[in-house]
């Protein structure tokens, strides 16, 4: 039997009885898929993992506890035979054998009549890899093979030579903090299937340089706004490229709605007819002090956080924070855009009640090569950002919770 290569096919197993023997690790690794594919699964066990018990709780599959009889397999379609029992295991296969039921076998793959191949999924696509023979196994090298796969359409870098879906319209996309990894997925795989990149200045710039050289890459900053505003001829220039028919992506910092005026996109793209899909991103607020070591809450300190846009003083009337009731809050307060104004945040939280002690932690390009982390206090840190010379882009911290984590390393 195992002289002869593997016959891949796909089982359609939706409402059909699959019988899985042994509910130990290899049914907790398998029968997510199962379920998945909607089979009708009875695990005969006398245990289970807590995992696989709570499949059973949740009436995901049926679970009869007791070890495996002849018979258990009369119904089935498929097996899979996986028990801690060697002769149990070699019973139930010839069972398979008479009753003609497929059947994976955890421990001898030489005796079993299917493989269960590496399987991975990316944009409705299953890959499947099976090694040829059973002599030449080697389930490290398939999983290899199937990442390979997967992570290279999910990245854009293996691209499928057939035409390909494309989410029309733009999708704004979240990049993270500016570190090129930190984009997700689906971001990562629409950048890829670009014609045009709107990017902002912050952001994971690294990634544009990865893009093919047919895609136009337009820096948002640069955009001439004329008799509009920035954001108006931002807008205008989504617009215009999406009618073109092109796939365009407006590339942001962090998270799109996250001080990104993401929903101001979104609302003139709606105007113009335009599909418009939102990718969320890691927003710098928690990721960007998590990646100089602080935590934004932190058990018996921190019970909340609060996520604040420091671009007008305390004192200016556009601001639309209540600076008197922040500095009540005993919990972490995290400044974007505030630089320049630090010096009369800080002061108006005092004057508030807050202690001139609190811990502040300024972190500057965070997630770059050039991340830098400068520590200060209340009292301190106006004076402290001037000798320092801290400059945007910075996520000021302020609380306890700068203090929580193991020093810094210099
Ligand atoms: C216009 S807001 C955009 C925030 C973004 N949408 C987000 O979710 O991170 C820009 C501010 O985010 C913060 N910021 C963004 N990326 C940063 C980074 N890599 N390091 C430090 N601060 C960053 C800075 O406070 C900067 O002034």
């Amino acid at each position: 039997m195992a002289e002869h290569p593997a016959y891949p096919v796909g089982l359609r197993l939706s409402g059909r009885r699959v019988v899985v023997l042994g509910g130990g690790q290899v049914a907790q690794r398998r029968l997510p898929a199962l379920i998945a594919a909607g089979a009708d699964i009875v695990l005969v066990s006398p245990e289970a993992t807590p995992s696989v018990e709570a499949m059973a709780d949740a009436g995901e599959i049926t679970w009869v506890r007791r070890g495996y009889a002849d018979g258990d397999l009369a119904e089935a379609w498929y097996a899979l035979i996986a028990t801690s029992d060697p002769a149990a295991n070699t019973a139930a296969s010839a069972e398979a054998e008479r009753h003609r039921v497929w059947c994976v076998r955890s421990d001898d793959a030489d005796q079993a009549t299917a493989w269960t191949p590496a399987t991975g999924h990316s944009e409705g696509v299953t890959v499947a890899v099976l090694t040829t023979h059973a002599r030449g196994r080697d389930p490290r090298h398939t999983a290899a093979i199937r990442d390979a796969v997967v992570e290279g359409l999910r990245d854009g870098t293996l691209v499928a030579p057939h035409h390909r879906t494309r989410t029309p319209g733009v999708a704004l996309v979240g990049g993270g903090p500016g570190d090129p990894d930190l984009i997700t997925v689906r971001g990562r795989r629409l950048l890829a299937e670009a014609d045009v990149v709107i990017a902002d200045r912050l952001g994971p710039r690294d990634l544009l340089a990865e893009l093919p050289p047919h895609v136009e890459v337009i820096d948002a900053a640069k955009i001439p706004y004329g008799r509009y505003m920035a954001q108006e001829a931002i807008n205008n220039a989504l617009v215009e490229h999406a009618k073109q028919g092109k796939a365009v992506v407006r590339l942001k910092g962090g998270d799109p709605y996250v001080f990104g005026r993401g929903m101001e996109e979104v609302q003139a793209l709606a105007e113009a007819g335009i599909p418009c899909t939102v990718v969320p991103g890691i927003s710098s607020s928690i990721s960007v002090p998590g990646a100089a070591g602080i935590p934004v809450t932190h058990r018996g300190v921190a019970h909340e956080f609060t996520v604040v846009s420091g671009h007008v003083a305390p004192d200016d009337e556009r601001s639309l924070v209540d600076w008197a009731s922040l500095a009540r809050l005993t919990g972490t307060l995290v400044v974007l855009m505030g630089v320049d104004k630090i010096g009369k945040i800080a002061e108006t939280l005092v004057a508030h009640g807050r202690s001139p002690a609190t811990p502040v932690a300024l972190v500057q390009e965070g997630t770059t090569a050039a991340q830098r982390r400068v520590d200060a206090t209340l009292a301190t840190v106006a004076e402290t950002v001037r000798a320092e010379d801290v400059r945007p882009p910075a996520v000021i911290v302020i609380g306890e919770v700068v203090r929580v984590g193991p020093a810094p390393v210099a």
